[in-house]
């Protein structure tokens, strides 16, 4: 069945969260000219300063975050609580309607632990995306954090926002998956941004190492939206209305495409 409006799924990096007003600005603009947008929300930076904050030390295996239990609630209270509440605020205190929920919410994003190396850190394992089908159909952006109900013992994990906003493109067989970051998009081992990969070529790019750190969940994210989902973008989300430049002529940035 051919779908009534264009469904976009945007990640916005906590890394751009608070450098541009224009982001919610544009969301607000595009939720008016009729697209049903999805926002799934970052925001490491914060739960970091946070932890330092709390005096709460943070043990890394390999450059990878352990979640402990206490660094799980400061993410629970920070990435669903503070960061979400905030953007959804943005959002609605410029005239557009936002909803925010996390991966708990409904059962949105379903996971368990990862490698319990790493604590509570989740892989998803299932999706429903009833509460979006729900919200969008009432006209909301739903606004969403990657805390994610776990599925065993552990009621909550921590899910890479990235990773949950691939997934749920993929479920909403979405027309866009775009990534909001802090670069210009990705870049080459010159360091040149390319500006179209496929993804035989987007692999070679993780296998090689050229694409590494906050990069390699950006681009498996896209691979496994590219089931579904016909072009995803990653984009600089530091320059002004990127958003509404993005929908309007896909200008900068890469695009990830079969
Ligand atoms: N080949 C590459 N091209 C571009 N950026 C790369 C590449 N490899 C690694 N990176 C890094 O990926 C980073 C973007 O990911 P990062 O996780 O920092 O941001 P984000 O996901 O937008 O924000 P957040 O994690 O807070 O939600 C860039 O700032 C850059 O340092
Ligand atoms: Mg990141």
């Amino acid at each position: 069945m051919q779908k009534a409006k264009e469904t976009i799924v945007v990640k916005i990096g906590g890394s751009t969260l608070n450098s541009d007003n224009a982001t919610i600005d544009d969301l607000v603009s595009l939720q008016k000219r009729g697209l049903s947008l999805v926002v799934v929300h970052g925001g490491a930076q914060e739960v970091s300063h946070w932890l330092t904050r709390l005096g709460i030390s943070t043990n890394f295996i390999r450059g990878l975050r352990v979640t402990d239990a206490k660094t799980l609630e400061v993410v629970t209270a920070i990435l669903a609580g503070l960061v979400n509440k905030e953007l959804v605020a943005a959002i609605e205190t410029h005239g557009g309607k936002a909803v925010g929920l996390s991966g708990v919410d409904g059962a949105l994003i379903q996971s368990e632990i990862k490698n319990p190396e790493l604590g509570y850190a989740g892989k998803v394992v299932k999706v429903d995306i009833t509460p979006l089908e729900v919200l969008m159909e009432a006209g909301y952006i739903p606004v969403i954090s990657p805390v994610s109900l776990g599925l065993a013992k552990e009621p909550i994990l921590n899910v890479n926002g990235d990773t949950v906003a691939g997934e749920l493109a993929a479920a909403l067989s979405a027309n866009r998956l775009i990534f909001l970051t802090d670069t210009e998009g990705i870049c080459d081992s010159s360091g040149k941004v390319v500006a179209r990969l496929n993804s035989v070529e987007a692999k070679e790019l993780l296998a090689s190492g050229v694409a590494s750190g906050g990069m390699i969940p950006k681009i498996e994210s896209c691979l496994r939206a590219l089931s579904t989902v016909p072009v995803t973008r990653i984009i600089d989300g530091r320059l002004p209305h990127a958003l509404i430049v993005e929908i309007e002529g896909m200008v900068g940035g890469t695009t990830l495409a079969r």
